[in-house]
């Protein structure tokens, strides 16, 4: 049974727009806690577009289930990420103009740089995870870097309109997935998943986790929040 991520960035989203202390993403936090996530993520951006290091410091005291980092590799970042000690960080591609994450870390060209990066992360006992695409190449990349986990992007799955294009691009998920835990890593999903889409990906046998966000905060607007992260995790166990 996949175990359910909750990014909880967007609920610092709608505070970011007035610039004021409400809605609390740790709030936001112990009520996810209560309908059923397992691990509590967050996206700590070089631009502090919605998640502030308040938050990151708050979350690291108050979360009793693991916390997921989501960075850059960045040197401040990795700073930040080194003296907080979350349980575990995943390392994202960053571009100040994105709207959100867009493509999946390219860790073949790359490979130098994340490496330093991981090399610091882990001699802290920090779990690590890569956001890449669905390609053998990339997976086979990161299996070299030696990290415990990969998170393939979903978003192109997500984004899939017609049936030809959905079956492409779920055996793409498919055929990485299955190599990146035959490879011994532990296989995450995330990205632009919904309560319409989900349930497809999270019967790949062999996944570990599923890393979603703004899908629950929209229907925690209308629901509330432990109820929207149950419904969620209803679908992903079931
Ligand atoms: N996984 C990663 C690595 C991400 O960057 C994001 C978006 O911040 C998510 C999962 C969650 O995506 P969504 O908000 O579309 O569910």
């Amino acid at each position: 049974m996949p175990l359910l991520g909750v990014n909880i960035d967007h609920v610092a989203t709608v505070r970011q727009a007035r610039r004021t202390n409400e809605p609390d993403p740790v709030h936001a936090a112990v009520l996810a806690e209560l309908g059923g996530a397992d691990a509590i993520t967050v996206h700590l951006r070089e631009d502090r577009r919605h998640i502030q290091d308040r938050d990151v410091r708050l979350l690291k005291e108050i979360c009793r289930v693991r916390l997921n980092l989501e960075m850059a590799v960045s040197d401040e970042i990795t700073k930040i990420a080194l003296n907080l000690v979350p349980d575990q960080v995943t390392l994202v591609p960053e571009r100040r103009e994105e709207i959100t994450t867009e493509g999946g870390l390219d860790v073949k060209t790359h490979f130098q740089r994340i490496r330093q990066c991981i090399d610091q992360l882990q001699g802290v006992g920090i779990m690590c995870s890569l956001f890449i695409d669905p390609d053998v190449a990339q997976v086979e990349k990161a299996r070299e870097l030696g990290v415990e986990a990969v998170e393939l992007h979903t978003g192109c799955y997500a984004d899939a309109r017609t049936p030809e294009k959905i079956e492409y691009e779920f055996d793409r998920l498919r055929e990485a997935g299955l190599y990146a835990n035959a490879q011994g890593l532990k296989l995450n999903l995330g990205h632009g998943l919904t309560y319409r889409n989900v349930r497809r990906v999270a019967e790949i046998h062999c996944v570990h986790e599923l890393n979603i966000g703004h899908s629950i905060v929209a229907q925690a607007m209308m629901v509330g929040f432990e109820r929207a992260v149950r419904e969620m995790k209803q679908l992903v166990t079931l």
